[in-house]
């Protein structure tokens, strides 16, 4: 393929990238975006193995064969639930990439280049490094603490702060020694393995730090990292498009860490240094009251007086795949003339859009889908709330307790509603592990049980 068509090629699919992000960015076009980047990805493949770059095409078809099979076997397994943690993982393997093309890069002694040059190329191996370290370590944290390996609460060290800037530090003055090394034919080596090592345990430290209900933001910063080291891998193997896609992702993941923290009322810096609400304080305020458990045959005489109803999934709602059957009581309440609409909180389950990509699943129409500052105010108005597997983006304490390890997240306020029906299995905490006094307030009334098998009682009540 001669240069100029592979250059042709890499704008077509970086063009394809851009149109795949914005069609990404809204429900109806969100198909039509996945299908633009799979093309511009398809496109990108075959111009990079025609380039003339690879010559040992028995090696990289076996291991496109290898990559595409655990890739697809790993699509077609995972279920909904597991989602976010396979996203962490993606995210970490992109990380170590990053970490293995620049030692390859450093060793590569066919490299040419001498100068000012080459002590950029040494940089760019050194910082692309740096962040894959970083991305991939962090990501495999993530990964433990999504899928509830590893313990949500925060993992605060004494003298955390000082600890980090301390590696920072190690890594930059190690920086200058790889650098100092490299031009005077040195051991090389040994600084960029200390800074490995270091980058890793930041990674480790720095999600370990962080508590359960701020896990959002984590995973879309680490999504942005992912990006960043991809476009070090880019600038390492000279590939314009890999910088551009880099790029893309690294500053679309920057812009949904910022959007997650304004969700959350954090500040950034702050949730990167782990610990957020937990470090200061007293206790969080103990739960006191009954709970009014009601079943399902009670719930459907609520819905049938009820003339506006607000359903608030959350985390649970995944967990029991109960939107289609959620759906149907939709459609049979919509079908009677009440007005029947979505409540969706910016971190409602384990991954950005999880309750959207769910409901669109199950055929929601997207004109009674709400985001929660567009129907917040509304509570008062709303007869029966129905809070299906929700737990943290309800709970009144995080704006009335200040010592509560989720104070000053904005949440549904479900329980301004007449009354708020709350369904889950038992009286357990949700992912930020704080009790949740909206169950035992006055108009609060819990359906205990699976989501799913609740829901589908409650159905059959309304018909019958
Ligand atoms: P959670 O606070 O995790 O609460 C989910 C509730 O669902 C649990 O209390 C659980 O109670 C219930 N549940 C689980 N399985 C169920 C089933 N089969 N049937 C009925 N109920 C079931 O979820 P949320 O309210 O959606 O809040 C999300 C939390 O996750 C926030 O803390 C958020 O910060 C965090 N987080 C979000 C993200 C993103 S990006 N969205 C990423 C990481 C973490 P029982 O066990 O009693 O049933």
């Amino acid at each position: 393929m001669s240069h100029s068509l592979v250059t042709m090629s890499y704008i077509v699919a970086a063009i394809l990238f851009i149109l795949s992000l914005s069609g990404l960015s809204n429900q109806e076009t969100a198909r039509k975006g996945n299908y633009y980047g799979m093309l511009g990805m398809a496109i990108a493949i075959i111009a990079t193995t025609l380039s003339g770059s690879v010559t040992a095409f028995g090696i990289l078809i076996v291991a496109l064969i290898i990559g595409g099979a655990i890739g697809a076997r790993a699509a077609l397994k995972v279920e909904m639930t597991q989602m976010p943690e396979l996203v962490a993982i993606m995210h970490s393997l992109v990380g170590m990439a990053a970490v293995l093309v620049g030692y390859a890069n450093f060793m590569d002694h066919d490299i040419t280049i001498t100068g000012v040059e080459k002590t950029i190329h040494e940089l760019e191996i050194y910082i692309g490094v740096l962040i894959g370290a970083v991305t991939f370590s962090g990501s495999v944290i993530a990964f433990g603490k999504l899928s509830e390996k590893i313990s949500g609460k925060p993992l605060l060290l004494p003298g955390r702060h000082w600890f980090n800037l301390g590696l920072l530090v190690a890594s930059i003055v190690l920086g200058a020694v790889f650098l100092q090394q490299v031009e005077s034919g040195g051991d090389a080596i040994i600084p960029l393995a200390i800074m490995t090592a270091i980058a890793l345990v930041f990674g480790v430290h720095m999600v370990m730090a962080i508590g359960g209900a701020d896990m959002p933001v984590v995973i879309s910063m680490l999504n942005s990292y992912s990006g960043w080291a991809a476009a070090a891998t880019g600038f390492m193997l000279s590939n314009d498009l890999l910088i551009v896609t880099g790029a893309l992702v690294g500053s679309s993941g920057a812009i949904l860490s910022y959007i997650m923290c304004r969700a959350m009322n954090r500040h950034f810096l702050s949730v990167i240094a782990g610990g957020f609400g937990t470090a200061s304080g007293g206790e969080a305020a103990a739960i006191e009251g009954d709970v009014q458990p009601i079943d399902a045959e009670e719930t459907a005489q609520l819905l049938k007086a009820a003339k506006n109803i607000m359903i608030i999934p959350g985390y649970g709602m995944a967990v029991a795949q109960a939107q289609h059957t959620v759906y149907e009581i939709t459609k049979f309440l919509r079908d009677k003339g009440k007005k029947v609409r979505f409540g969706i909180h910016p971190v409602a389950g384990r991954m950005p859009g999880h309750m959207n990509v769910l409901l669109a699943e199950a055929k929601v129409p997207y004109d009674i889908v709400f985001e929660m500052d567009e129907i917040n105010d509304d509570f008062v108005n709303v007869d029966v709330s129905i809070v299906i597997g929700a737990n943290d983006i309800v709970n009144p304490s995080a704006l009335n307790d200040p010592n509560s390890p989720i104070a000053g997240m904005p949440v549904l306020e479900c329980w301004k509603s007449e009354t708020c029906i709350v369904l889950k299995r038992s009286m357990a905490s949700g992912y930020a592990g704080v009790g949740n006094p909206l169950f035992v307030l006055e108009n609060t009334r819990m359906l205990f049980g699976d989501a799913n098998t609740t829901m589908q009682a409650v159905l059959k009540a309304l018909q019958g």
